[in-house]
């Protein structure tokens, strides 16, 4: 599989498969997408958001980045966000987060990795705002729990949004949430972040944190 041209072999193979299963796949598709669910992950190759989630093309808008960071200035982020809600008019913002995440770990190895490392401030910020949390941590368990952290932070970065803000004033049903995608089982966890409007939003973090009450 190193030649790309394998792709549009593999990628013929896979189209009259789908027709095959059901003849107006791609019409359909091709009239409308109507997904219902916004995901935000990380770039990494293992964590693809259909396959993970069993999602057909069609059912799922995606933005990925390195260590699934909702900047509230990144324009392409924002970007999708407002097209999924105000045009897509999904119901459903998820954040995912994985364990053995590279962006998370490189945001708490203290060496330098260039480029990377503007964007990885993003990350850093929630390594700080959180030090006390992960110091109490044996080193080897804080690159996970960091992981979960973030994926916390940045779903909590989408409610503070003006797009979700506007859209739960407004009316509009939508649900944010953030999860943990495990690499070595495959399996996605919920962090307990689960906000329906402005007035879910501090319980439902303080919740994720395990502050309970
Ligand atoms: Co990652």
């Amino acid at each position: 599989m190193a030649d790309p041209a394998d792709l549009l072999t593999r990628n013929r193979d896979w189209a009259a498969e789908m027709v095959a299963g059901d003849p107006d796949f791609f019409r359909r598709l091709e009239a409308q997408q109507a997904p219902r669910y916004l995901w935000i992950g990380c770039s990494d190759s293992r964590v693809s958001a259909n396959v993970i989630s069993g999602l057909a093309p069609g059912e799922v808008f995606v933005h990925r980045n390195v260590g699934n960071v909702m900047a509230n200035a990144d324009l392409n982020a924002l970007t999708v966000l407002d097209f999924a809600v105000s045009v897509l008019k999904v119901e459903h913002v998820i954040v995912v987060g994985h364990y053995g995440c590279g962006g998370v770990a490189a945001a708490l190895d203290g060496k330098g990795h260039g480029l990377l490392d503007n964007w990885l401030r993003h990350v850093k910020d929630v390594a700080a705002k959180h030090a006390r949390t992960l110091d109490a941590l044996p080193a080897g368990a804080r690159a996970d729990r960091l992981a979960e952290l973030n994926a916390i932070e940045q779903a909590r970065n989408v409610c503070h949004t003006s797009i979700v803000q506007e859209a739960w004033a407004r009316g509009h049903p939508l649900t944010v949430r953030a999860w943990i995608y495990a690499l070595h089982d495959g399996i996605l966890r919920d962090l307990r972040f689960l906000v329906r409007g402005q007035a879910d939003l501090q319980p439902a973090y303080r919740l994720s944190l395990g502050e309970d009450g």
